[in-house]
């Protein structure tokens, strides 16, 4: 699975790094930015649960 962040379309709602810490940060210019490109099984549900909450759908998972 590979996530992608659209930096034009986040806001910095941190909604993201709420719902998957181990996975989702947001910079000090409110951009948020991926802790692992590979997230561990575990923790894909809460990716999904980050991809349904960010206001600006600004996050897409795209499996390979
Ligand atoms: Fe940006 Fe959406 Fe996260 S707007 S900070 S990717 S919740």
């Amino acid at each position: 699975m590979h996530i992608d962040i659209d930096e034009k379309r986040c806001n910095g709602h941190a909604q993201c790094e709420l719902s998957a810490p181990e996975v989702f940060s947001v910079n000090e210019d409110g951009i948020a930015f991926l802790l692992t490109d590979d997230p561990a099984a575990a923790q894909r549900e809460d990716v999904r649960a980050a991809v349904r909450r960010c206001p600006e759908s600004a996050i897409t998972l795209v499996d390979d």
